[in-house]
């Protein structure tokens, strides 16, 4: 039986050694913002997702998010997942209803908001470095948004690529790079994926799904490239606003 909240909300992020998260810090800052006082947010980190069912039967909550590496895992807890988050096999958030618990993916929604304003019509092909539960989302929208893709991956299973394989003439026709790796991730600061970044040029966008450091050393090479590029800031704060309107909306 899923316990829902009478007067104040609680809202939390499940995952596993989250102490650094970025949503708690998010949500706490909006709901004073916000003058939300009864409103919060916490962390719960499961050693185990088998851990889940206690945390939903102990807490009155409103809405949770879910990160690393409990995205996948978290589908087979909840009575309902939204068509788009199934079709993409990952959920990161989920709102507590009547009925019980719905999964929704916002990371997509997120990668697609802040993707848009970079792309030009010349990014037709992309190579999606690393093959876990966040390329999954970005594989979805570039899918839908018609833009071909190959992932990368250190063991590459049929029709992906190894890092070996990227050449110059890979890179000439692949002009969009998504790293989904933590390569390059606060404190490893100087790691970077293993592409031959002399080979880009003005016309690349590489695009990071990490935020710390806010310029990673991936990011680095795309500037001194004069190619475009982004991280995953602004992806993270998407996301977060259509959780956020899912909890109250829908
Ligand atoms: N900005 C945002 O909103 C946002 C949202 C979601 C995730 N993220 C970030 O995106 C990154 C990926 O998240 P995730 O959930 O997909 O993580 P994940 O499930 O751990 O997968 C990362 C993938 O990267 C590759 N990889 C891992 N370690 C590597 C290494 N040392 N060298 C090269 N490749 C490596 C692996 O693919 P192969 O084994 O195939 O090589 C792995 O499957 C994380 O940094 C996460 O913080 C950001």
């Amino acid at each position: 039986m899923v316990k829902t909240e009478d007067n104040g909300k609680r809202f939390g992020l499940v995952g596993k050694n989250i102490s650094y998260s970025f949503s708690k810090g998010y949500f706490t800052s909006k709901f004073k913002d916000l003058g939300l006082v009864d409103h919060s947010y916490e962390n719960f980190d499961l050693q185990d997702i088998s851990a889940f069912t206690t945390l939903i039967e102990n807490n009155r909550l409103s809405g949770l998010n879910v990160t690393i590496p409990y995205k996948e895992d978290v589908m087979a807890y909840l009575d309902e997942i939204d068509p788009q988050a199934a079709a993409i096999g990952a959920v990161n958030t989920i709102k507590f209803t009547k009925n019980g618990l719905k999964g929704y993916n916002t990371d997509a929604y997120g990668f697609e908001q802040s993707l848009r304003p970079h792309l030009k019509q010349y990014h037709k092909k992309a190579l999606i470095l690393g093959t876990g539960g966040a390329s999954k989302a970005i594989a979805y929208v570039l899918d839908g948004l018609g833009i071909d893709f190959c992932f990368v991956s250190r063991k590459p299973l049929r029709f992906q690529m190894h890092y070996d394989e990227i050449t110059a003439t890979v890179l000439n026709s692949y002009t969009l790079i998504v790293n989904c790796s933590p390569v390059g991730t606060f404190p490893d600061i100087d790691a970077k994926p293993n592409i031959p970044y002399v080979h880009l040029n003005p016309q690349h966008l590489l695009f990071d799904l990490i935020y710390n450091p806010e310029k990673t050393a991936f990011l680095q090479e795309a500037e001194k490239k004069g190619a475009g590029y982004a991280n995953g800031l602004p992806m993270l704060q998407f996301q977060a606003e259509k959780a956020w309107e899912i909890w109250n909306n829908r």
